[in-house]
């Protein structure tokens, strides 16, 4: 199956979200898990690169490819629907050969926080998902959350984005995040992560990679 990770606005923790999911769904799901780096910067090939030099043994594979490669890698990754491809996305829309990657994906996760500006490029983001790929199931994920966001905010928000998919319980900011990489999750962030993912794996990723 293909999971896209994608929302237009810079730093939402698409690549942090993209890197939890491939280390949870690789450790505790024993999901065999391939991540395409779209982002521009490459940030999670960079540190997939390094902890090689490093003799690491990495879980999973991790491919940079530009958006112009993507027809011909979705046929290569569509011939083994049970793994999972994870696809870290620029944060930017304005590029044609996001197309295609969108109406590949079964599942998008798309992270983001309750502030105003966010909340258009969110909304901008599953619209224009919408208008693509209809089918596609979206979830998103509320992310460096911190503990003065006024409740009202945080239920005006999750009310309109459930227009477009769920809205998972969010997870915190918390400094331990700057140390997710390609050979591991801090332990100290499963507690927040678990009932995220737990609740993405059962309602979305299960069923594909068990048929
Ligand atoms: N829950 C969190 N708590 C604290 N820091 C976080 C959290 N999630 C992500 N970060 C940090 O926020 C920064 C931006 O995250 P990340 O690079 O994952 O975002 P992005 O959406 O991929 O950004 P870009 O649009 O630039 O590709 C990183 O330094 C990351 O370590
Ligand atoms: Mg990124």
């Amino acid at each position: 199956m293909i999971i896209i990770i994608g929302n237009q606005k810079g730093g939402a923790g698409k690549s942090t979200l993209t890197l939890l999911l491939a280390n949870f769904l690789t450790i505790a799901k024993k999901c065999k898990v391939t991540v395409i780096d779209m982002d521009y910067q490459q940030s999670i090939w960079q540190k997939y690169e390094k902890a090689k030099l490093l003799e690491n043994t990495e879980p999973y594979e991790v491919i940079a490819a530009g958006l112009d490669q993507y027809p011909t890698l979705f046929e290569v990754f569509n011939s083994s629907p049970k793994e999972v491809t994870l696809i870290d996305l620029p944060g930017k829309l304005d590029d044609d050969g996001l197309i295609p990657v969108f109406q590949s994906a079964d599942l998008v996760v798309c992270p983001f926080s309750y502030d105003e500006f966010t909340f258009e490029s969110t909304v901008l983001f599953s619209v224009v998902l919408g208008k693509i790929n209809p089918k596609a199931k979206v979830v998103f994920i509320p992310n460096r959350i911190k503990a003065n966001v006024k409740y009202e905010t945080q239920s005006d928000v999750d009310e309109q984005l459930a227009h477009f998919g769920f809205v998972t319980v969010p997870i915190p900011d918390r400094i331990d995040f700057q140390r997710v990489n390609t050979f591991g999750t801090p332990l100290a962030i499963y507690p927040v992560i678990i009932p995220v993912f737990e609740r993405i794996y059962k309602d979305h990723i299960h069923k594909h990679t068990h048929e």
